[in-house]
């Protein structure tokens, strides 16, 4: 009987402001993980505080134990082989260093987005209350945000699209040698926006 070699888990962390464009991003890449036949887990912040965080709230010791939390799962379904998304906050440079080493095949994301454009979005209408002073140690308003010092990526969503940054983080997963090249058939969105990172890093060398 012929086996499929074992493929190797990652926990993929994607980190940034609320409304920055983790949850959205992290779903694109999910359906595209699928595709490829990944067994796909997604950790959201605001999922996992309804059930695995319950009761906590956003203290630096509460986010941290939320993200140590988070890191347990995810090192536990990496080590069998699972894609793991997290997406959440995870302010606290310490906290996410501490995450990388419990979980060891651990790609860093950086979300990033202007405050101003997130308050702008406020999908949540949370930024309209954390002005007003409703909503106490609102992360980038009234509490800290330690961006990441060396990520495996950025994304700035305010000057991409959701399907530009998914498909920056599939073709860093691919680098990274965690996922195999697309195959033919990768959906028209992943295909649409290869072209314009190829297109980019060709103007970047100066082709
Ligand atoms: S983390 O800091 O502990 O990583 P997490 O990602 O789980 O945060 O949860 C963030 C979500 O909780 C936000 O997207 C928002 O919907 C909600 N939220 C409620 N209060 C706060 C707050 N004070 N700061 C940030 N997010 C908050």
């Amino acid at each position: 009987m012929s086996q499929q070699p074992a493929q190797k888990g990652f926990t993929l962390w994607f980190t940034g402001l609320s409304g920055a464009g983790k949850s959205t991003i992290a779903q694109l890449v999910a359906q595209e993980l699928e595709a490829r036949g990944r067994r796909v887990e997604i950790l959201d912040g605001d999922e996992v505080r309804q059930h695995l965080s319950k009761g906590l709230g956003f203290s630096k010791e509460d986010r941290d134990t939320n993200v140590q939390r988070i890191a347990y799962v995810a090192s536990l379904l990496t080590r069998h082989g699972a894609a793991v998304i997290v997406a959440a906050i995870s302010p606290y440079q310490k906290a996410r260093a501490w995450a990388r080493e419990r979980i060891g095949e651990f790609v860093e994301v950086y979300v990033r987005c202007p405050l101003e454009v997130c308050a702008a979005r406020d999908v949540k209408g949370l930024y309209q209350k954390a002005y007003a002073g409703e909503i106490p140690q609102f992360t980038g308003v009234s509490d800290p945000y330690e961006p990441p010092v060396d990520p495996e990526l950025i994304v700035d969503t305010h000057r991409e699209t959701p399907t530009e940054s998914a498909a920056k983080v599939i073709h860093r997963l691919e680098q990274l040698g965690y996922l195999s090249p697309a195959p033919d058939s990768a959906p028209s969105w992943l295909e649409r926006e290869s072209h314009w990172l190829k297109a980019k890093s060709a103007h970047a060398d100066g082709h």
